[in-house]
């Protein structure tokens, strides 16, 4: 069966205060509309349509190669719906009607509406129970639990406004279904047309509309800053269990930041206050120790990393390396049993095997003009505080004196040392007059 999306994008989304669109704004390092789409995609979703306001040029480069039609002026849901129209080729496919700012529905929730579509309801609708119900459209179920109509907040009674089943806004149906039944839906009192009233319309030719009913928490809708962090909050919750469920330990739980691309294998140990930024991968036996920041690399089995490391982006560390405290690196490649273990920066580097590189060494990469590259062979000691002066190659076996700036290429298995000589003088007697 062929399905489509109708992604009600048009609001303007001022209480975000923000000059990026609302659907462009993250959570766990993912946008709404990237949240949105991947579910969509999950449950089967084969095109997605999306309804755009004027003036969205920001958004409209984000969903290029997708469908999208302008709503000016908007006229209400239901009207957003109905302009979706021209973009549908088969009017026998189903169609899910999804809201930008409410990105976390879960995949099996729209599939459990795609079943109920394909069981011989008309239209399905998605719920929640809520103790906050103001401000939602209520959904008023008959015997055997079946739904007679959607009552927006406006339009609703003191009786219906003590009704905790909420309408989420979320919708199935058939294509030729959903618009006949469009069509016959009037204006508002307040000047809009509800897509929410195609359920009475169904109810009154006597067809059936489901609804499946989902926890509050998964159609968060975002409509400012304070429920973007409540929707934060509780993503980050979803992936601490996940990766507890996978075999993770994590000491402080909450302490740990998760981008949600972040894999990470298990019997990792992650302790408090770490930053697990976009595209990180872990392998199994790695511990991360705390106050760590990681973002785009990837890290080997049965590595160290930290107290207080920053690894940043294009950075892979190979199985059993240590790094240890303030010690940066980026875009380097540190090879199996190779030790950072204090004060050093390494940038665009790459590092062989069993090398230990001493406290405080400077990979010196940037000239002004040009990134240049280090590269550190197999067995290499380079001693404390020097300064490699890129490009540069330290070739396997040889040792850097500790205190060295090193602007030649050192070849395999020697000693290079670049450093003053020491001067000595006899120390004067200091004759102080009491
Ligand atoms: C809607 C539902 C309500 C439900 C609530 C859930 C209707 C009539 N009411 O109310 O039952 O409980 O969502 O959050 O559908 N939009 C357009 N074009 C428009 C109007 C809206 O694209 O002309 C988009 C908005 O950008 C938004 C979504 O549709 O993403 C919902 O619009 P909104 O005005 O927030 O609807 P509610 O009044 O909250
Ligand atoms: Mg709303």
């Amino acid at each position: 069966m062929y399905i489509n999306s109708i992604i009600l994008a048009a609001g303007k989304g001022k209480r975000m205060n923000s000059n990026l669109p609302k659907p462009l704004h993250k959570v766990a390092g993912k946008t709404f509309l990237h949240w949105l789409k991947e579910t969509l995609k999950k449950a089967s979703v084969s095109k997605n349509i999306f309804v755009l306001g004027h003036n969205n040029e920001k958004l409209k480069k984000h969903i290029e190669g997708e469908e999208f039609v302008i709503q000016e002026p908007q006229l209400g849901t239901g009207h957003a719906v109905k302009l979706a129209k021209e973009k549908i080729k088969d009017h026998e496919s189903l169609i899910i009607v999804a809201y930008a700012d409410t990105p976390f529905i879960e995949a099996d929730t729209i599939r459990k509406m795609i079943n109920q579509i394909q069981n011989g309801f008309k239209i399905s609708i998605l719920g929640f129970k809520t103790n906050n119900p103001t401000g939602y459209g209520r959904i008023i179920t008959e015997k055997n639990n079946e739904v007679i109509r959607i009552v927006e907040e406006n339009d609703a009674n003191k009786e219906i406004k003590s009704i905790t089943l909420c309408n989420s806004g979320v919708l199935a149906g058939k294509a030729s279904d959903i618009f006949e039944f469009l069509d016959q839906v009037e204006l508002s009192n307040n000047g809009e047309y509800y897509l929410t009233d195609i359920v009475s319309i169904c109810a009154k030719q006597g067809s059936k509309i489901g609804y499946i009913e989902c926890l509050e928490e998964e159609l968060i809708g975002i409509n400012n800053r304070a429920d973007q962090a409540k929707a934060e909050n509780f993503i980050q919750d979803r992936l601490i269990q996940h990766h507890l469920l996978n075999g993770v330990t994590l000491l402080n739980p909450k302490s740990v930041y998760f981008d949600a691309t972040a894999e990470i294998q298990k019997d990792v140990i992650i302790e408090p206050n770490v930053f697990i930024g976009p595209n990180v991968k872990i392998e199994s036996q790695t511990v991360i120790k705390a106050f760590s920041y990681l973002e785009n690399c990837s890290i080997g089995k049965e590595c160290n990393i930290g107290p207080y490391a920053r690894i940043r982006p294009d950075t892979v560390i190979e199985n059993n390396a240590r790094i240890g405290n303030f010690v940066e690196i980026k875009n380097s490649v540190i090879g199996e049993n190779s030790k950072v273990n204090h004060l050093s920066y390494i940038g665009d580097t790459s590092i062989g095997l069993k090398s230990n590189i001493g406290a405080g060494t400077i990979t010196c990469n940037y000239d002004g003009t040009n990134k240049n590259k280090t590269t550190i062979g197999n067995n290499v000691f380079i001693g404390s505080n020097t300064s490699l002066i890129a490009p540069i190659r330290i070739n396997d076996g040889s040792i850097v004196g500790a205190g060295s700036t090193i602007s030649k290429d050192v070849k395999e298995n020697s000693i290079a040392i670049e450093r003053s000589i020491q001067k000595q003088f006899k120390k004067r007697n200091i004759i102080t007059k009491k």
